[in-house]
């Protein structure tokens, strides 16, 4: 069994952060999306995972992820040249999987509990796929799946007006080589590119067993600013652990599951968590509210924050009060020192700025 790892797309949604990353690397409660994947690939005891990513981004991923000894897993890196679409994909992995079955994870898709379940069923099964499904409030904008008497999978729907059922596709999915020849036969798709979807249709409309498995946790698609800030917060509710290793001043307060990091300095402030701080972070004259997450190196004096993401070395000084942001690398926002009522920006480009 191996596994392949999708994070070859543009992820346009969240420009301009992904001009100079892809948002694979950007943090949830201060660690990379992808590595919350990897882990959980190695945990369902998957080590050799491949890793699809754009030719812009593969230095970055190697940087950050290396070749998986961290994890006891081993990374090979394949390249898409463009995001052609998830199927094609696979199609340019095929050199790396072989006839062996696999696990295939998008690597910007978070999901509670972990793989290892639906890994060891399908290593046991005969069917050709298994997909994962998450009951979702307003199937409109998904995937959605219609299920047989079995429980089976019947049908895919893409994005319907009128959705037969709430089973939304989440972004993870067991093959058999039976995929390849599937993919062989699909077409690109009105937006060009070569769908999953259509090639699991195809396996469905061969006569093939496609099994089903609906995810009781929590699944997290980080697309976007809000998923960013939404994921922030689900795994800092439920991961972080109060550990304040670093300096606090004595006229500081933390309250709650707060982590400072062994060089962070968090002085007369409050602190009040669920909230990470990381390393050579320093923190002045502020109030840190509930999931927030600061990052390496970042200083923030006399700000008012909650509910954001901060990444590394950024300055944020007497800015008032900031919530729901997400803000990129070596950013500065500062008040004017004149007292004037006007902005100075200087933006890049795609930025979103409200106020
Ligand atoms: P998407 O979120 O559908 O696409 P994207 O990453 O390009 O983002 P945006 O829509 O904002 O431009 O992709 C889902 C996941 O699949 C993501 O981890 C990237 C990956 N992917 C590939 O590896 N190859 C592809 O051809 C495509 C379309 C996506």
């Amino acid at each position: 069994m191996k596994a392949l790892i999708l994070a070859a797309g543009k992820g346009t949604r969240l420009r301009p952060l992904t001009y100079t990353t892809t948002k694979h690397l950007l943090p949830v409660a201060n660690r990379p999306i992808i590595y919350f994947v990897v882990e959980q690939i190695a945990r369902a005891g998957i080590w050799e995972i491949g890793l699809v990513v754009s030719p812009e981004n593969v230095d970055f991923m190697k940087s950050a992820v290396g070749d998986g000894s961290r994890w006891g897993v081993r990374i090979t890196y394949i390249i898409q040249d463009k995001p052609k679409g998830l199927a094609h994909a696979v199609s340019v992995s095929q050199g790396f999987l072989g006839l062996d079955k696999f696990l295939m994870f998008l690597g910007d898709n978070l999901i509670e509990g972990g793989v290892a379940p639906m890994v060891e069923k399908f290593e046991k099964e005969a069917a050709a796929a298994t997909v994962l499904l998450k009951e979702v409030a307003d199937p409109r904008q998904f995937g959605v799946a219609v299920l047989d008497k079995r429980g089976d999978l019947e049908k895919l729907v893409e994005k319907p007006k009128d959705p037969p059922s709430n089973l939304a596709i989440v972004g993870v999915y067991m093959f058999s080589p039976k995929i390849h020849e599937a993919i062989l036969k699909i077409k690109p798709s009105f937006r060009g590119e070569l769908e999953i979807t259509d090639a699991i249709q195809e396996l469905l409309n061969q006569g093939e067993t496609v099994h089903t498995k609906v995810l009781e946790g929590w699944w997290l698609d980080t697309g976007k600013k809000d998923d960013i800030l939404e994921a922030n917060r689900v795994v800092l509710d439920e991961y972080a652990k109060r550990s304040v290793l670093g300096d606090v001043s004595p006229d500081s307060k933390i309250t709650g599951r707060v982590e400072v990091a062994r060089t962070a300095k968090v002085i007369r402030s409050t602190v009040r968590g669920p909230v990470v701080i990381g390393e050579g972070a320093i923190v002045e004259d502020c109030f840190i509210g509930p999931f927030t997450a600061i990052g390496n190196g970042s200083s923030l004096r006399k700000v008012i924050i909650e509910h954001s993401v901060i990444l590394e070395d950024c300055k944020l000084t007497d800015v008032g009060r900031v919530e729901d942001s997400l803000i990129g690398r070596n950013a500065k926002v500062t008040k004017v020192a004149d007292g004037r009522q006007s902005l100075r920006l200087m933006i890049g480009d795609d930025s979103e700025v409200q106020v």
